[in-house]
């Protein structure tokens, strides 16, 4: 028996010194010490030995394991050091190497223009409010003096929830909002996301976005209307900037029109950019009809106002020289990185 043992531990310990890595280790643990393991066999032998002898046989098992255990523990650290050092050399970090550069991601064409012209307006002493994209009709249309069956509703064609409620069409639908809760005087715009039902193209999208107008005061005229959106040109597109009144029709204006300003890019002499006419139409604009006035409770003998309407993308497309209106919406990397 105490050869058995001597023997075991010999061949153990030898295995062990020459172990190497750790799951040869392993295999030499479950080989010596497992259930089915030389030393576990030996104490099966135990039955067969004189019980006087079996305490100190039992010591020596117990002996043989200890020695078999400390061993393995000890080249177990070591094996484990040798293999946290080896990861270390590969995993050297050279810190001369340049640094991984976090994207910092920076304002969108859309909200640079709207910044400014929020800038503008709130200068002249205009409040930005907003209001719901999802509207009902009667803000939309009705109190914008396009009654049901009006043919302006043809051009605004929109997606509708159900027979009362739209995605709305312009933002012209704060104006009513404002006016019902607020006592004159009122200077606000309006700035926020539309929708049609157009195709998409250069110069259409089912969703884009608008900055409305809109003052009510006592004693406000056409001049006011033209100097307000004068200011607002020369700020915006330099202090040379002409503007030019096209009359035109919208329900809930009279007189309307459109305004155009100077090309800034040729200074109205005609260019590729203005497309040869010297001016660029950037807005549509005109008195608040009596009517609207009327439907939101104020009265159109002691007030009087203008309103305006601006596409965001038009501006932003121009501040910009931007030549086709889906790159706003693509989120290209490569073409937002440029403003
Ligand atoms: N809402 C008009 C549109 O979508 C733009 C507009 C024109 C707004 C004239 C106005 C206005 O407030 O007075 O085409």
């Amino acid at each position: 028996m105490k050869e058995k043992l001597q023997a075991i531990q010999e061949e153990a310990l030898k295995k062990i010194s020459e172990s190497g890595d750790l799951d040869k280790l392993y295999e030499i643990k479950v080989d010596i010490l497992g259930k089915k393991g030389k030393l576990t066999e030996v104490l099966k032998g135990m039955k067969d030995v004189a019980p006087e002898e079996r305490p100190k046989i039992g010591q020596m098992v117990n002996d043989t394991r200890k020695e078999i255990e400390d061993k393995m523990e000890k080249m177990k650290t070591k094996l484990q050091d040798k293999v946290l050092e080896e990861k270390m050399k590969n995993e050297v970090i050279d810190v001369t190497l340049p640094a991984n550069k976090n994207k910092i991601g920076h304002k969108h064409p859309n909200t640079l223009a709207l910044e400014e012209l929020e800038r503008i307006f709130t200068g002249m002493g205009y409040e930005v409010v907003e209001g719901p994209e999802i509207e009902f009709d009667y803000y939309n249309f009705e109190a914008l003096n396009i009654p049901e069956n009006h043919p302006a509703k043809d051009e605004q064609d929109t997606f509708y929830i159900d027979r009362n409620i739209v995605l709305r069409t312009q933002t012209s639908s704060v104006q009513a909002r404002v006016m019902e809760n607020t006592q004159p005087p009122i200077r606000i715009i309006s700035p926020g996301r539309v929708f049609r039902s157009d195709a998409v193209d250069a110069t259409h999208s089912p969703s884009f976005h608008q900055v409305e107008g809109l003052a009510i005061d006592k004693d406000i005229n056409f001049a006011d209307l033209k100097g307000t959106l004068a200011d607002f040109a020369k700020e915006l597109f330099g202090e040379d900037t002409q503007i030019k009144f096209r009359p035109h029709h919208f329900p809930f204006t009279e007189p309307s029109a459109e305004m155009d300003v100077s090309c800034f890019k040729c200074g109205g002499k005609g260019c590729r950019f203005c497309k040869g006419e010297g001016w660029i139409e950037i807005l549509g604009c005109g008195m608040v009809h009596p009517n609207v006035l009327k439907m939101s409770g104020i009265d159109p003998e002691k007030y009087q106002g203008f309103a305006f309407g601006v596409g965001l993308e038009r501006i932003a497309l121009l501040k910009y020289e931007i030549d086709d209106m889906r790159l706003l919406y693509e989120n290209d990397d490569r073409f937002l990185k440029q403003f």
